[in-house]
């Protein structure tokens, strides 16, 4: 079983030729809302690639939040540990434009809310073959999650976004740092992806550095490095594509696969979800995976 810390929002997401720029009114071609947020996607990644996930987290007490523990629910992952707190959800709002790309403000809601871990959160932690965490939630959460997922000898496998400088006792408690290339650089200063992970190496045991359409860097301080092209595919919609890398990167290293086979696993999962819009709409089964790579 695979625990997800994180964060749950309501996307409500607008599709238009070309962002607005400021000042700027334009006119979109559709309107979606969509259940996301990095903590509730990379579960769902991480259900529907094949093992049994835990969900922590907190929705409020609106039809956002009941739709989204719908939304988890249906895709098979544990939502015992969802709370439900009074006041709205966590909402994102996104612009997605012809070319798939977006962008994104997230306004936390219940999110805000979560300030530590129960006792049954954990419990739950630690009895995971591996624990995510992004971001979303207060750093104070995330810090303590950490440090219960390295205490339980667990895994702790962290997204650093959205980008925000990272304490000592938050690095020192992960075990692989997943960054994207421009978080790898405003972490380690350095842009060059190579070197970023050298850096990152002195501060936790593995990197994997996502690339966009360059792939992904793996590194670790075994010495192994590996570089995954990604997979050459039209683009419609990139949201929740790291988030999908993760959690199918994630059950295939709970499986004891070798870091090249997680990799090839992850890039396939996040190659087909941005050939689909929205985030929990895009996430891939472990069949369609499995079918992607043969
Ligand atoms: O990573 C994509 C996610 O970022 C979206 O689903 C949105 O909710 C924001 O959290």
């Amino acid at each position: 079983m695979i625990s997800v810390f994180g964060s749950a929002n309501m996307d409500l997401v607008a599709y238009v030729s070309q962002a607005p720029k400021r000042g700027e009114t334009v006119t979109g071609r559709e309107f979606r809302t969509v259940p996301g947020g990095k903590g509730a996607n990379q579960a769902i990644a991480a259900a529907r690639a094949g093992t049994p996930v835990s969900f922590l987290g907190a929705v409020g007490d609106d039809g956002f939040g009941t739709e989204m523990r719908a939304t988890l629910a249906e895709a098979g992952v544990d939502v015992e540990r969802l709370r439900r707190v009074p006041g709205p959800s966590g909402i994102a709002h996104i612009v997605v434009d012809d070319a798939g790309g977006n962008s994104i403000i997230v306004v936390p809601g219940a999110n805000g809310t979560v300030t530590g871990l129960t006792d049954e959160d954990r419990a739950v932690i630690a009895a995971s073959q591996a624990l995510l965490l992004q971001l979303e939630l207060p750093m104070e959460a995330v810090v303590a999650a950490a440090r219960a997922g390295r205490a339980a000898d667990v895994p702790v496998i962290l997204t650093p976004a959205p980008a925000q400088p990272l304490p000592d006792e938050l690095l020192d408690a992960v075990t692989v740092l997943v960054p994207n290339e421009h978080e790898a650089a405003a972490i380690t200063g350095v842009t060059d992806p190579d070197a970023a992970a050298d850096a990152l190496l002195k501060r936790v045991p593995e990197v994997l550095i996502t690339l966009g359409s360059e792939g992904a860097l793996y590194a670790s301080r075994s010495g192994e490095r590996l570089r995954e092209p990604a997979v050459r595919v039209k683009a419609v919609d990139t949201t929740a594509a790291g988030d999908t890398f993760v959690g199918a990167f994630a059950v295939a290293r709970a499986q004891g696969r070798a870091p090249a086979e997680c990799l090839r696993f992850a890039s396939a999962a996040a190659a087909l979800s941005v050939q689909r819009e929205g985030a929990s709409t895009s996430m891939p089964t472990r069949a369609e995976i499995e079918d992607f790579l043969a």
